[in-house]
């Protein structure tokens, strides 16, 4: 196999430190960028085990000036995976979201991948190769109450892989969305609700990176959400809200 460069943004926890693990061998360097230093060695000295070249950035994504610099310093990348999210639902028992949840959810979940993204896609597009993968979640496809900025900024990620897949398809440059459902994760195990059908983080990974190989667009995690999101899709839109509603 050539030797690969890959980036992955949210790599101290959860699935990024999951995709790490999962790339992690000889002939690989992994550029791992996180926020909690002392999470991300734990990953890098994992990942070193493995025989990967590791380098690290310890870095707040909201800070859309200083990711846009930190990328186009980069050297060249095969895959940049932004995978860096915040979860984060309101509580039953308030009117909304505040104002600084809210901002937060748009700027890690959505600002700083379309931000990072358009400037890997420049830089791939001029060398007429690359893979950007963009960790979006299940939830794009359902209008959450209980969550309405998280869902909001996964559909507009959705939205941003697709259009830019078929900008950069005529430079050689492939785009792939994945679609968790339930990952066992630091985020995940804040959820309270049930998570049906809830996969190990590495599970998720080994086939999350077989999927990225084989050039797939879309990936969901663990399937059997695609098969819900396809039988939701089928409801009226107005049965899928009362249901919702009643969440
Ligand atoms: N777990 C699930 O069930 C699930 C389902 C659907 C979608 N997803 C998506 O999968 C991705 C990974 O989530 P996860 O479950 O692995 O969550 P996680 O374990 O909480 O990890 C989140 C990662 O994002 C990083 N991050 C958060 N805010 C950041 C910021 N401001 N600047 C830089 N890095 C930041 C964290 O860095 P530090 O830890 O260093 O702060 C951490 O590495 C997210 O995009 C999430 O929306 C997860």
């Amino acid at each position: 196999m050539p030797a690969k460069t890959i980036l992955i943004t949210g790599a101290s926890s959860g699935i990024g430190a999951a995709l790490a693990r999962a790339y992690a061998k000889d002939g690989v360097t992994l550029l791992l960028w996180g926020r909690d230093a002392a999470r991300l060695d734990a990953v890098v000295a994992q990942c070193r085990a493995r025989g990967a070249l590791v380098t690290t950035q310890v870095f707040d994504l909201r800070d859309a000036a200083g990711f846009t610099r930190l990328l186009a310093a980069a050297p060249a990348l095969d895959i940049a995976i932004f995978n860096a999210g915040l979860g984060g639902s309101a509580p039953a028992d308030v009117f909304a979201e505040t104002p600084e949840a809210a901002q937060a959810l748009a700027e890690v979940n959505f600002t700083a991948p379309v931000v990072g993204a358009n400037v890997i896609a420049s830089a791939m597009a001029a060398r007429g190769a690359g893979h950007i993968v963009l960790i979006g979640s299940i939830t794009e496809s359902f209008p959450l109450p209980m969550a309405p900025t998280y869902a909001a900024t996964k559909a507009g990620l959705k939205m941003f892989a697709e259009a830019l897949g078929i900008r950069m398809a005529r430079h050689g440059v492939k785009v792939s969305l994945v679609s968790p459902g339930f990952i066992d994760t630091p985020m995940s195990r804040k959820v309270v609700e049930p998570k049906p059908f809830l996969m190990r983080a590495d599970t998720a990974a080994a086939i999350i990176v077989r999927k990225i190989d084989a050039g797939a667009r879309t990936i969901v995690v663990p399937w059997q959400f695609g098969v819900i999101r396809g039988f939701a899709g089928l409801l009226p839109r107005g049965l899928l809200r009362l249901i919702l509603s009643r969440l």
